[in-house]
């Protein structure tokens, strides 16, 4: 700081002036009486101290100064936010240290360059519009954008300007820039998180409602298939009706095979889960995905060396591996590569887990499935997943192929991602638990007894009238011995007073009143010797591939033909346990 409001310099130069201008004064000092003198001197004295005084004032005043101005550079400096000042060309004309950092720039070197230089380049237009306005309007004008750090990173900010003057009358544009980078990704998770709420509510619903479709197109499928397949095993093969019959059959087992898959996206498919090795069932997969895919698509395995054993029905993740192989090969109609990997991982860290999973913390066998192909951009990625939504030509895709993965990748409790750039391919990624043990053998069967209809009774259990009579029908024609009933109370009731075996029990599995498997529990108190066979149209939380596995019973699924039927009654009629 200055010593005082003189330098030494000046301070010479006014004695100087001051000494010529007292030599020309008159009277002269020898021309004065000692009195004159002596007052003159008294006048001098006080002079000085008023002067002495006076300078002590100035001096004080210098240092609260330099202090106000010290602070000044501080809080304008260091201010939490960053001030600009800009031409009405856009160069920076001054700019504080918190603006210069936020930048990017050391604030020397940003005076007189544009600020658009520090604009992330897909928000000129933003900036250009705001500068436009401000001195247009010559009112405040705000606008958010991302401008550039350091290292040329975007980072969002705000931007608060207004018009001023300069001296010589020249408008400026005197900003405010405040960082609002954690408040807008934070503001981008959120919204994420919401979107991802409601994708996952419309895919639940969606999924509701085409399971409810499914359901009952099963059984007037069921009714279809059962009657016209009964009416063929009536015709001679030269039967001119034997054409129109098949035709009636091949349009209802293609029915079927749509109401399957939308019960795979609506979870609602009848699953026989089972350890199994995934790497195993890619592997016995292999032969099949190279006919399939074609000659111009190499695919390659990367496969974890050790075994991972996850709990799933195995035709279902064959299914997975299908679809799959048939899209890659649609997106690569030059050819290309498709490779299958799996790895153990560990979903814990929440920055896993938070990566749009939505499964519970554990081990998961992830399969990797990555093509070289087209690509999709962002709207089909997001959309891919849905039932029915498909970007090719009328004819050509019904949209059913990765809502059935993502229904079956559900039903096993994992989840299943994509990650695909136009131009770049695209990988899936699907996780199922791990947690599975390798199976133990199953002991043979001690021994079989021929299944003879004649000698067997078959009790029917199913409320829906017209699929009841259907089975009985089929049942009877082949001889077995049949006893219909409509639900469970009057079955049991039947069973209680019925003195005779009952060999069988095929059962619907939801029905109003007691439930299949608790209808056999209550059965097989009276008939021990009674075996089960549940039929249903889909799985139900209550009745799910869990409690399915508990009570051991085979099922059967609905749609099924008369052939599908007498195949499995036998079965189960011909092994004694
Ligand atoms: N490997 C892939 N590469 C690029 N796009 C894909 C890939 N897999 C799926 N898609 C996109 O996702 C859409 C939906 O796929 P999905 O398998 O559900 O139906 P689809 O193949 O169109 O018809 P479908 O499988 O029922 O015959 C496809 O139309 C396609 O746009
Ligand atoms: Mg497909």
């Amino acid at each position: 700081m200055t010593e005082t409001i003189f330098d030494r310099e000046q301070a010479r130069e006014l004695r100087r002036i001051a000494e010529e201008k007292a030599a020309r004064r008159r009277p002269a000092v020898e021309d004065l009486s000692p009195e004159e003198v002596r007052r003159l001197l008294h006048e001098l004295q006080v002079h000085q101290i008023e002067l002495e005084m006076q300078n002590e004032e100035l001096r004080r005043t210098q240092l609260e100064l330099e202090s106000s101005r010290e602070m000044y550079f501080d809080l304008y400096d260091l201010a939490p936010v960053g001030y600009c000042t800009i031409s009405e060309k856009g160069l920076i004309l001054e700019a504080n240290m918190t603006a210069a950092s936020l930048l990017g720039a050391a604030r020397g070197s940003l005076i007189t360059e544009p600020f658009s230089r520090y604009i992330f380049p897909g928000d000129q237009d933003i900036y250009y519009n705001h500068r436009k306005t401000l001195f247009k309007t010559r009112s405040p004008q705000v606008c958010e954008l991302r401008l550039l750090d350091a290292e040329k990173n975007p980072k969002w900010s705000r931007l608060e300007a207004a018009v001023a003057q300069t001296k010589d009358g020249n408008p400026v544009c005197r900003m405010v820039i405040s960082d609002i980078d954690a408040h807008k990704q934070a503001e981008e998770k959120q919204q994420n998180l919401e979107d991802q709420l409601h994708h996952a509510q419309k895919m639940e619903s969606v999924g509701r409602l085409a399971g409810g479709v499914a359901h009952d197109f099963n059984n007037m499928l069921m009714i279809i298939i059962g009657y016209a397949d009964l009416l063929l095993a009536d015709k001679h093969p030269n039967d001119p009706e034997q054409d129109p019959l098949k035709q009636i059959l091949s349009a209802a087992v293609r029915a079927r095979n749509l109401t399957k898959q939308l019960l795979s996206f609506a979870r609602k498919q009848v699953m026989t889960l089972k350890p199994m090795d995934l790497n195993e069932v890619i592997r016995g997969f292999r032969q099949m995905m190279n006919r399939m895919v074609g000659e111009d698509v190499a695919v390659d395995f990367a496969l974890e060396e050790t075994p991972l054993w996850v709990k799933a029905d195995v035709s279902l993740i064959e299914q997975i591996l299908m679809n799959m192989a048939v899209n890659a090969k649609d997106a690569m109609p030059r050819g290309g590569r498709l490779l299958f990997e799996t790895m153990t991982v560990e979903l814990d860290e929440p920055g896993i887990c938070s990566n749009c999973l939505e499964v519970t913390p554990g081990r998961y066998a992830l399969l990797k499935i990555s093509d070289t192909g087209l690509g999709m951009d962002p709207e089909t990625a997001q959309n891919c997943f849905e039932p029915f939504f498909t970007t090719k030509a009328m004819g050509k895709g019904t949209g059913l192929g990765l809502s059935t993965v993502y229904g079956i990748v559900k039903q096993h409790l994992g989840d299943v991602k994509v990650l695909s750039q136009p131009g770049t391919g695209t990988t899936f990624m699907i996780y199922l638990p791990i947690g599975a043990q390798a199976p133990v053998p199953l002991p043979s069967p001690e021994k079989a007894r021929d299944d003879v209809p004649g000698k067997s009774t078959i009790m029917v259990i199913e409320d829906e009238a017209a699929v009841r009579r259907l089975a009985c029908k089929i049942l009877r024609r082949k001889g077995y011995n049949v006893i219909e009933s409509e639900d469970g109370e009057s079955a049991l009731s039947f069973a209680c007073a019925y003195n005779k075996p009952i060999h069988l029990v095929l059962s619907d599995v939801i029905m109003p009143g007691l439930k299949g498997p608790e209808i056999m529990n209550g059965i097989i108190k009276y008939h021990p010797e009674a075996k089960a066979l549940f039929m249903s149209g889909y799985s139900e939380e209550h009745i799910s591939s869990e409690n399915n596995q508990k009570y051991n019973h085979p099922f059967i699924s609905k749609p099924f033909s008369g052939s599908q039927l007498l195949a499995e009654v036998a079965k189960i009629l011909s092994v004694i346990q």
